[in-house]
């Protein structure tokens, strides 16, 4: 149990008992661990009944009523299976999401908040995923619509209306192992996340759970996740050793290069605004062909447990240059190692593709992220939404994995080369699958929006 957390819950409760439920405290640590009290697991007030929106509900559980209804059988903070914990969880379970109508789904609510700061929340979670009968676990943001958004809550007879778009997602098992996962995100309107959880049709006759544990929110980024909303977070342009520098920008005002939108409005694109920002390099005079543009990451500690470096990518243009991550330890021979790399056949499109790199280090180490130009005014390169969270990569859907490189083309495939880390030359062309974004310049002013 962490005690820790469970003494900052207590003292926002005091503090915040007399604010509108509204008025979260946007700095300040709040969460829950789902702690059994006198046999009971709290759910600290979270909506655990998807009724209203339609979708079935969560439970509570702990590792002593497991064995019957289905879930982990240890809780998130637990070692070993020999001392499950003493705390609950909560818990999709397939056999609840059966009775349902459309797409099977369970959702679990997160409290009604205000608009986040411009650098966001932090979601921290602990989740676990059976086998089979779940298809994927989610987290999105659900945004009110509704003018008062408690009321229509508490009175089913008032209309409640909401979008939702997606923040993360997971759609393969860990075999009942609990993992822990982060999610930074940003809004300006009154909210609620939601844990959703589908059931995989197929198997929909198994018993099979996805479980969530020690929800924590804090002041956003998390660590070194960067949405380049506001600006480069905790990566930095090197100092030395490159030509020019990765810069912030909303929607690129040129015609044939640089992305429409960032990342999380391009794939949220029904919503057709765009709420934040993306790093890019600009190709366009002074630029001369071949230079460099590096961002680096902190100096990070040695991750002796594999990391998954996840990370988006728009390369539009037609004279693009090189896009390669790099790892560097500082106390090594400054010898930068080349993890993953992608590169211009001729020419892309404005889509956003979905990257990511197992990283792993003995020693303190720095990524490197190296953007090159070829055909100057003619390749911006854009990166958006970078992540590192603990745990190898997970593999991808055979569909969409690509033989020499982790980089899933879920949204658009274009006519890209990977080049795999060894360096050997290999192209190939990746046909396309979906549709091109609706090419939308709309700037929101509102967020502080500049024309670039
Ligand atoms: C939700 O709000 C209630 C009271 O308003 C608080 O006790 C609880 O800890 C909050 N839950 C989370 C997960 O922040
Ligand atoms: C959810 O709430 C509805 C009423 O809004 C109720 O009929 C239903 O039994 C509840 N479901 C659970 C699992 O508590
Ligand atoms: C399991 O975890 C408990 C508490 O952390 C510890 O005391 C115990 O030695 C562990 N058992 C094994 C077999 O690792
Ligand atoms: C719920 O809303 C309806 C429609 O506006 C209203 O008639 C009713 O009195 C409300 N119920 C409560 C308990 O506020
Ligand atoms: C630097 O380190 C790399 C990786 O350990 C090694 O392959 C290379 O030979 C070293 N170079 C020099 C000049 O020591
Ligand atoms: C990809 O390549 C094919 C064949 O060379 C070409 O017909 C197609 O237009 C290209 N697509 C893009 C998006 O460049």
């Amino acid at each position: 149990m962490d005690t820790r957390l469970c003494s900052v819950v207590l003292v926002l409760i005091v503090t915040a008992a007399a604010w509108l439920p509204l008025a979260s405290s946007q700095n300040g640590v709040e969460g829950c661990s789902f702690e059994v009290i006198d046999g009971v697991v709290s759910t600290c007030d979270l909506q655990m009944n998807g009724t209203r929106f339609g979708e079935a509900s969560w439970r509570t559980s702990s590792a002593a009523t497991a064995i019957y209804l289905g879930g982990p059988k240890t809780d998130s903070q637990a070692t070993n299976d020999s001392s499950p914990g003493q705390g609950g969880y909560v818990v999709a379970l397939v056999s609840d999401m059966k009775g349902t109508q459309r797409p099977l789904k369970a959702w679990l609510l997160t409290n009604v908040s205000s608009a986040t700061q411009p650098k966001g929340r932090c979601l921290e979670f602990a989740y676990a995923v059976s086998e089979l009968g779940v298809s994927s676990l989610q987290v999105l943001l659900l945004t009110y619509t509704s003018p008062d958004v408690q009321e229509a809550l508490e009175n089913t007879s008032l209309p409640l209306t909401y979008t939702t778009r997606s923040l993360w997602e997971v759609r393969s098992s860990t075999q009942g192992q609990w993992k822990r996962a982060h999610v930074t995100f940003s809004t300006l309107d009154t909210h609620s996340l939601v844990f959703s959880a589908s059931s995989n049709t197929r198997f929909s006759t198994h018993r099979g759970y996805a479980a969530v544990d020690d929800i924590t929110f804090k002041g956003g980024p998390c660590d070194d996740d960067c949405m380049f909303d506001v600006d480069l977070c905790t990566w930095a342009n090197t100092e030395l050793g490159d030509d020019f520098d990765w810069d912030v920008g909303r929607s690129s005002g040129k015609r044939g290069t640089g992305p429409s939108k960032d990342q999380v409005s391009y794939i949220n694109r029904h919503i057709n605004i765009i709420t934040g920002g993306y790093a890019y390099i600009d190709s366009g005079y002074p630029r001369r062909p071949y230079d460099r543009a590096i961002l680096e990451s902190r100096v990070l500690p040695p991750f002796t447990i594999q990391h998954c470096l996840h990370f988006w990518v728009n390369m539009n243009g037609g004279g693009l240059g090189k896009l390669r991550v790099f790892s560097r330890t500082t106390d090594g021979n400054g010898t930068d190692i080349l993890l993953w790399g992608m590169w211009e056949s001729i020419s892309g499109t404005d889509s956003w593709n979905e990257c990511q790199q197992t990283v792993a280090s003995n020693e303190e180490f720095q990524i490197l992220f190296e953007a090159s130009v070829r055909v100057p005014g003619a390749g911006d390169i854009s990166l958006d939404t970078i992540t590192l969270t603990e745990g190898s990569c997970p593999s991808l859907p055979s569909g969409l994995k690509s033989s020499w490189v982790d980089c899933t083309f879920l949204v658009d495939t274009c006519n890209w080369s990977l080049e795999p880390p060894n360096g050997a030359s290999l192209s190939r062309v990746l046909r396309q699958q979906h549709l091109q974004p609706a090419r939308t310049h709309t700037v929101s002013l509102a967020e502080g929006g500049v024309k670039y």
